[in-house]
């Protein structure tokens, strides 16, 4: 037996003999054995509030759970990550994001050195920042009041922050107009910037190593736009970075005294607790920043502290193991009943697909078994008018998140109300369905009742928060976070690394001048690729 395959295990065969059980088990009689069923597979955690009772699982399948867990070396990876252990190890490094929230007085030393004071003397200068723009203390070139903020990155360095400028729009200061540009496709940047006023516009570079072909391209553009109205000198108060990488920051004019620091622990898509979150601050203020990472910080401290049965991110990422490889569930849905975390399941697909899209083991043997799911979503009830009728009568499972709030930061009318009926309503309906009985009781013609049964047994997973707040929104991320990282350490795959993105980078950049050169290029790809870089070119500038 080797501990490090998962299926090798005792406690996965375990999980394997179990799973024809549950295929014969439905939801609906689980709930009739035990009327209890949904309060006792329910629980609070940090201030949220999980349902996991709609899920295909037993008090057999949880312990089965919990066993495997247990025997994958869980605990000791959640220890390792906490210590600042190099857990990371085909990129050499640590795996800190939660020393971001660490408080001042707590103290993480990776290879000697305590990174606490780093982390809190960066966040105070973000604030100091931050406090300046909104004050309008800080000011343009001209002496004008910053009122846009425009934040060029990518990946990690866009969808964290675009997300929670989105979600917190409640706490934000309405006369800052916070935009995001991360596409290379130049209509990004151009609509960003078509209405604005360069003068009262300030750029937030932000990227991690700062080489990124989109996020310099973009910060190329947006100097030129900006050096067209208001000439080169204008650069030093309207262009500020968020990088690890000083050296390329002032290579490309931006004063270091500008530049706002992070670690190479902090992976891209764990990073929005750290500067890489300064369009959120400078939306939301320091003061609602620091409620988001106390957010964090509560889900931190559950997630190493609770027992695995009462640990939300454990049960969550267990669920996630249970639906992947056991149920063979290629996808998840997570679906908030709340408009503002509209980008949420965007965001959540950079976390849980770059973390968990791997198709070798830490050791770099071929995995035996489903890892990663397609994660997607869209906000309820929107979905409903779309893609649910595939959730309740499609021939593919697919476990959903449902999110909701008791209050809305909106209220007003009814609408409250309704969304939070449809969001128990749709949970109710995939778990139970309705009969082909139920149906012809109605009075259905005969040659209507299939297609009007619905079959029900459709897992989900309901989390309920009292409101919409930077801490909850903290709190849900770092939730996501650690499940991530535990079905990654059951799975026994690398959750910190992404060389999967690399290749296409690669022929991006080779490609690049085949599409530009003067003369024919000599062409040494498949025959499509060829093909297509030709007719590119023939046609690139409305040629023949
Ligand atoms: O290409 C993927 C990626 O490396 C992500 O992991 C990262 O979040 C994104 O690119 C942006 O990287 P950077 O912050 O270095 O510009």
């Amino acid at each position: 037996m080797n501990p490090t395959v998962p299926i090798d295990l005792p406690e996965w065969r375990a999980l394997r003999t179990h799973r024809e059980d549950m295929l014969a088990t439905r939801l609906r009689d689980l709930f009739a054995a035990d009327p209890e069923r949904g309060p006792k597979m329910s629980f609070e955690a940090a201030g949220l509030y999980f349902d996991f009772s709609k899920n295909h699982a037993d008090a057999s399948t949880v312990r089965l759970l919990h066993d495997l867990a247990r025997a994958a070396g869980l605990r000791e990876r959640i220890d390792a990550m906490f210590a600042g252990d190099r857990i990371n190890t085909t990129e050499d490094r640590s795996v800190l994001h939660v020393a971001l929230r660490a408080p001042r007085d707590a103290s993480i030393v990776v290879d000697g050195v305590d990174v606490v004071p780093g982390v809190h003397e960066v966040l105070d200068r973000c604030a100091d920042f931050a406090d300046r723009v909104r004050s309008g203390d800080w000011t343009g070139h001209t002496g004008a009041r910053i009122r846009h903020v425009v934040n060029l990155g990518i990946g990690g360095s866009d969808l964290g922050p675009a997300m929670c400028v989105e979600a917190l729009r409640h706490y934000a200061d309405r006369d800052i107009d916070v935009r995001f540009v991360s596409n290379v496709d130049g209509t990004h940047l151009a609509e960003a910037v078509r209405d604005l006023d360069p003068a009262a516009t300030l750029f937030v570079v932000c990227s991690k190593t700062f080489t990124t072909l989109e996020t310099l391209a973009n910060a190329r553009s947006a100097r030129d736009w900006l050096c067209a109205a208001l000439g080169e000198d204008a650069v030093a108060k309207h262009f500020v970075a968020v990088s690890t990488n000083a050296e390329a920051v002032s290579a490309f004019g931006i004063d270091t005294a500008n530049m706002f620091g992070f670690w190479d622990w902090v992976g891209g898509r764990y990073s929005v607790g750290s500067a890489v979150g300064l369009s959120l601050m400078l939306a939301i203020g320091p003061s609602g920043f620091r409620e988001f990472l106390a957010g964090f910080r509560a889900m931190d401290e559950h997630f190493f502290t609770a027992p695995f049965p009462r640990n939300a991110p454990v049960v969550m990422g267990m669920l996630r193991v249970w639906y992947g490889s056991f149920l063979d569930c290629a996808s998840h849905a997570v679906l908030p009943y709340d408009q503002y975390l509209a980008r949420f399941p965007a965001y959540l697909q950079q976390l849980d697909m770059e973390s968990n899209g791997k198709r070798v083991t830490r050791e770099g043997t071929d995995v035996q078994w489903h890892t990663g799911a397609v994660v997607w979503g869209e906000p309820g009830t929107n979905g409903q008018h779309a893609f649910f009728q595939l959730l309740h009568q499609g021939t593919r499972i697919v476990p959903c998140d449902f999110l909701g709030f008791c209050r809305s930061l909106n209220p007003g009318g009814d609408h409250h109300d309704q969304l939070m009926a449809n969001l128990f309503a749709q949970a109710e309906a995939l778990a139970f369905g309705k009969s082909a009985d139920d149906v012809r009781a109605e009075g259905v013609p005969e040659e209507l009742v299939a297609h009007k049964t619905f079959p029900g047994n459709r897992p989900s997973t309901l989390i309920l928060a009292e409101e919409l707040t930077p801490r909850t929104l903290g709190c849900l991320i770092a939730l996501y976070e650690h499940a991530v990282f535990v079905a990654g350490s059951v799975w026994n795959i690398h959750s910190f690394d992404q060389w999967g993105v690399e290749l296409g980078k690669q022929l991006a950049r080779r490609i690049a001048p085949e599409l530009t050169a003067e003369a024919e290029p000599e062409l040494a790809h498949d025959s499509s690729t060829n093909a297509l870089i030709h007719r590119y070119r023939a046609l690139r500038r409305g040629g023949a």
